[in-house]
């Protein structure tokens, strides 16, 4: 298995590239499920989720080619066609390496009337169940029953519109919802949804493809169903859990970065904890640039929430800028359950942390120092190599196949702002 090696101490400086959102284009992906016309994605990032999900949606009978290079409109384009959707199973050999691969449920349900999909299973961060993706798609009227580890799930009539209120904030089940929904009798009203920008995306592309769909971005969503849905040619917007960790990677270095084809408004409420913290962040024609100002940063208090709230997929890496801050910070993890499985490894690092429960309690210390340790899921994996950039000598991550999961050519865009890091084949 591959490792990557960093030696700390180097402060960032030049510009990076983000790329298009991992969790927006997945979504997207699926969304061509619903018509049998042809569906472009633009600015689709090369990831092994986005191949993963390739596989679950050639064994639907989508077919899918990627074509041209880079980030951006004209970047990276793939092409999906789903003519005839050819098996309405997603197995569980597939379903079990990416949870989002049960969004295949809702599309194949509206298209076809019957979705068998593999119940994905707990993962690393917690127990992650999908009632509420089965409870919403049962308000629309199918029949499910769980047997053998699959939801095997039908309608004779076509999925209704319905009015649905979930009982916690759900991204995944929003948006099976929302394209369920596109293609249902009736009106559906969706309420307590998710705000997230991939949500936003998603629904935009639907739009696109002739969805009736009101309400995108706020908490109550209505979708009035159509008879057929179109082609359509969509760019995915950019990674904001990318822009994020670049933006905390050049913070932690002392460094002084432009991020381009990213928003600030993607980082909404990273922004503000980073002033508070004593970085300077400021918007350009292009993106974002951030310079620390020289002095040591502060420590601050943060809360994980549903957008537009802190994203708990950057949780981890604040906590490894937060780890050498002046003072003590406080992070509350809200969204998951055992969120917390970068800590023991930081600590091996030298950093001084303390849980309890959702409450991870960081004093800062002045300098991590480089250690062997191990990424347990993506967004761990990539805190540790930001606490490597910090860090004194050299840190060594293994279990790096989390890492290419979500972000793309990591080395090579740290490496150009002047990160030592490198990859270890093995
Ligand atoms: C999405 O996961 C993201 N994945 C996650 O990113 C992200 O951490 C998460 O949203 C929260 O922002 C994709 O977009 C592909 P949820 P999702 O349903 O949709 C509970 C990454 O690193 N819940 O919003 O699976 C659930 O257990 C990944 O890129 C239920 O109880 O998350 C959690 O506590 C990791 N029942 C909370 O809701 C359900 O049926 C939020 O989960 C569904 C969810």
């Amino acid at each position: 298995m591959d490792r990557i090696r960093v030696i700390g101490g180097n402060r960032l400086q030049g510009r990076i590239n983000i790329s298009g959102a991992k969790n927006a284009a997945l979504p997207l992906m699926v969304a061509s499920l619903l018509t049998d016309e042809p569906l472009e994605l633009a600015n689709v990032p090369h990831l092994a989720d986005i191949a993963s999900l390739t596989q679950i949606l050639r064994q639907q009978g989508t077919t899918c080619s990627m074509s041209g290079h880079g980030s951006g409109a004209d970047g990276r384009v793939l092409q999906l066609h789903t003519k005839k959707v050819t098996s309405t199973l997603a197995p569980y050999d597939l379903v079990r390496k990416m949870r989002a691969s049960f969004l295949v449920a809702g599309p194949l349900l509206a298209r076809c009337g019957e979705a068998t999909v593999s119940l994905p299973g707990g993962c690393a961060i917690g127990t992650r169940p999908v009632d509420l993706h089965i409870k919403g798609l049962e308000a629309m009227g199918a029949a499910i029953e769980l047997e053998d580890g699959y939801v095997h799930a039908k309608t004779k009539t076509g999925l209704k519109g319905a009015r649905y209120v979930f009982p916690v904030v759900s991204v995944g089940a929003t948006e099976n919802l929302i394209m369920a929904a596109a293609l249902a009798k009736g009106t559906t009203v969706l309420e307590n949804a998710a705000r997230e920008p991939e949500i936003v995306d998603l629904g935009h592309c639907l739009q696109a493809m002739g969805a009736q769909i009101d309400g995108l971005g706020t908490s109550t969503i209505t979708i009035e169903g159509v008879t057929s849905l179109s082609g359509a040619r969509h760019t995915v917007l950019p990674d904001r859990i990318e822009t994020g960790t670049f933006l905390l990677a050049a913070a932690i270095t002392g460094g002084a970065v432009d991020l381009v084809d990213t928003r600030a408004d993607l980082v909404g409420a990273l922004l503000p904890v980073l002033a508070a913290a004593g970085i300077n962040v400021a918007e350009t024609p292009h993106g974002l640039s951030v310079e620390r100002n020289g002095a040591r940063h502060l420590a601050v208090d943060v809360e994980t929430e549903p957008y537009p709230g802190f994203p708990t997929d950057l949780q981890a890496q604040l906590m490894a800028f937060l780890a050498t801050a002046e003072g003590t910070s406080r992070i509350k993890e809200t969204i998951f359950e055992n969120r917390f499985m970068h800590v023991p490894e930081m600590m091996r690092m030298g950093a001084d942390i303390e849980t309890d429960g959702q409450l991870a309690t960081i004093h800062g210390v002045q300098r991590l120092k480089g250690a062997p340790v191990m990424a347990t899921d993506l967004r761990a994996s990539v805190s540790l190599i930001l606490a490597g950039l910090g860090a004194e000598g050299e840190t060594l991550v293994s279990r790096v196949y989390h890492l290419d999961r979500g972000f793309e050519r990591i080395e090579e865009k740290l490496s150009a702002v002047g990160a030592q890091i490198e990859r270890l084949k093995d």
